[in-house]
């Protein structure tokens, strides 16, 4: 799925259909409590929205994203911005390439569902090194209020509760919808909990948007 995200067309659309708005950037940002001597790295940053908005507060901003597309719109959008880094690296691939670096806020927005089940603890583990004592890390994304393994007797319910959380958009986001969780791994909160544990964190808090979207809250404690 991650070739998509090669594709300009796709980017484009995405930003156009999908750009984060005001009331969604808000809610993604609150729970980190950002600081001026705060340094944040977003994973799957995409075209640099909100990694702006962390930049404007904290000391540093690092997002790494797989797109060479998104990271041009980000490199254009973020031009002259002196505490910002972007990094292009896969999920997986991107510790090597964050190695001088430590952290105090982690975010990430819409993007890890990219990363299967497996891949998802292997990610936590490789990057909770990067991450000082107390940081936070806020989890926004495709999150199952069920257990992963229920997903296809769940399937007429996701689609039902869908249609009325997009409303008008439906038609327009329908196919990308049932991509995304058919198709790609989104998984279930115990999923995502057990992975953050193995990494050193403990979840503080979790909100579910809907049963299918969801935010989760972690503190490093090791
Ligand atoms: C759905 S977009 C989300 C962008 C932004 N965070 C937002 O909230 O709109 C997913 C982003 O994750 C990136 N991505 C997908 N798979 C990735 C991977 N394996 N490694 C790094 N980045 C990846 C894509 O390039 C894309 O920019």
């Amino acid at each position: 799925m991650s070739e998509l995200w090669k594709n300009g067309d796709y980017v484009k659309r995405y930003n156009n259909v999908y750009g984060i708005s005001g009331e969604q950037m808000d809610r993604y940002l609150a729970p980190l409590n950002l600081a001026p001597d705060d340094r944040a790295v977003e994973f799957g940053c995409g075209n640099g929205d909100a990694l702006a908005r962390v930049a404007d507060i904290a000391a540093a901003a690092v997002g790494v994203d797989i797109s060479k597309e998104q990271l041009e719109n980000a490199r254009l959008k973020l031009e002259g911005r002196k505490n910002i880094l972007l990094v292009e690296s896969s999920f997986l691939d991107c510790r090597g390439k964050l190695g001088g670096h430590s952290f105090t806020k982690g975010l990430s927005r819409k993007a890890l569902h990219h990363l299967t089940d497996p891949e998802k603890k292997i990610f936590v583990e490789k990057t909770a090194q990067l991450f000082k004592k107390d940081s936070i890390f806020v989890l926004e994304d495709g999150i199952f209020n069920f257990d992963r393994a229920e997903l296809n007797e769940k399937v007429p319910e996701i689609v039902a509760e869908a249609k009325i959380y997009y409303g008008a958009a439906w038609p327009q986001v329908e196919k990308d919808f049932m991509i995304t969780i058919l198709e790609e791994f989104v998984t279930d909160y115990k999923t995502w909990e057990a992975a953050f544990n193995h990494g050193g964190f403990m979840m503080t808090s979790r909100k579910a948007y809907s049963m299918f979207y969801g935010m989760m809250v972690f503190k490093k404690i090791g």
